[in-house]
């Protein structure tokens, strides 16, 4: 499955505003870092090793690394040539206007940014995760972290994804999962319906061996992380969108998402959708938007 780094550029304000509202406490991460670093974040610290999985541009650093703190090394994979070629661009436009230093890479395909308590060095490869899994670093990764990633899995890829992670004794922190709550204001009737198809869409085959497990993610990865002995918490990370507030761009793409998808669910339901849509769209100005998702951590045992 594809996505534009338009798409992920539209999303990312909006993603890092359910972040910053979630209840999620990285305090348990934050501890990691510190004692891999040992001695904060001074010169010759070990760094704290992140893989992160199906990257994009890069958002899910952006908002991790300077909430973790520390010295951190990532490792970001997507398989996506055209968004790994827009990540060093996006990570330097990020860096100039959040006044972070850049000191000179260790090779062509890295980066290094340094903020006022943190510093990350930053490589990423071009693999796809369910043909590649098995060739990526997991081994001495301290962290598996992934952002709107986990709805689009199957049960058989996340079976091994929790395997891969188990043995590697990591942490894992998979954010901005969809939990299937939609609401949209002012509420219509046929709301309902579009929310149905839209759900049953999430669930359709996005590439990882088998229908995605869309908002049963994170059930049903707390289900076999705590059958393996991780301590699990989450917290909601939602969506808010209003067109008063800067989201109209935002709320039209997603009614012409949540469109395309519900016809493309159902072919049938053609007048439905295509009425639902105008309506939409007439009412835009007023209208605001609510998308659930779920922040998921969980610990290793003994961490
Ligand atoms: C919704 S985007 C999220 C991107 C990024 N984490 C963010 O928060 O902006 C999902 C990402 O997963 C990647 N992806 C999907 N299927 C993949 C696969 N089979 N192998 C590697 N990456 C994949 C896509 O290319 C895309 O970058």
């Amino acid at each position: 499955m594809s996505f534009s780094p338009e798409w992920l550029a539209l999303r990312e304000p909006f993603d890092r505003a359910a972040r910053e509202a979630s209840s999620l406490d990285l305090q348990d991460l934050q501890d990691q870092v510190a004692t891999a670093a040992g001695a904060g974040a001074g010169e010759g610290a070990a760094p704290y090793r992140v893989l992160d999985l199906g990257c994009g541009t890069g958002a899910n650093l952006r908002a991790l690394a300077p909430r973790l703190r520390g010295r951190q090394r990532w490792h970001l994979v997507d398989h996506d040539a055209r968004l790994l070629a827009a990540l060093p661009r996006v990570m330097g436009d990020w860096a100039q206007t959040h006044r972070l230093k850049t000191p000179p890479p260790e090779s062509a395909d890295s980066l290094r940014i340094e903020g006022p308590d943190w510093g990350v060095e930053l490589s990423w490869q071009k693999a796809d995760l369910v043909q590649e899994l098995d060739t990526l670093p997991f081994e001495g990764s301290q962290l598996v972290t992934s952002s709107a990633l986990l709805d689009l899995v199957s049960a058989s890829w996340l079976a091994a994804l929790l395997t891969k992670v188990h043995e590697a004794n990591a942490a894992l922190l998979c954010t901005l999962t969809v939990d299937g709550r939609i609401e949209w204001q002012p509420a219509m009737p046929s709301d309902a319906q579009m929310a149905k198809l839209f759900g049953a869409h999430q669930h359709r085959d996005k590439g990882f061996g088998g229908p995605a497990l869309g908002a049963d993610a994170v059930p049903r990865a707390v289900e076999r992380l705590v059958a393996l002995g991780y301590r699990c918490v989450q917290a909601g990370s939602d969506w808010q969108v209003a067109a008063a507030a800067g989201g109209a761009r935002m709320l039209e793409r997603m009614v012409d998402g949540h469109a395309d998808a519900a016809l493309e669910q159902d072919p049938g339901a053609r007048d439905l959708v295509l009425t639902w849509r105008l309506q939409r769209l007439v009412q835009m100005p007023r209208s605001s938007l609510q998308v659930g998702h779920m922040d998921l951590l969980a610990m290793p045992a003994g961490r």
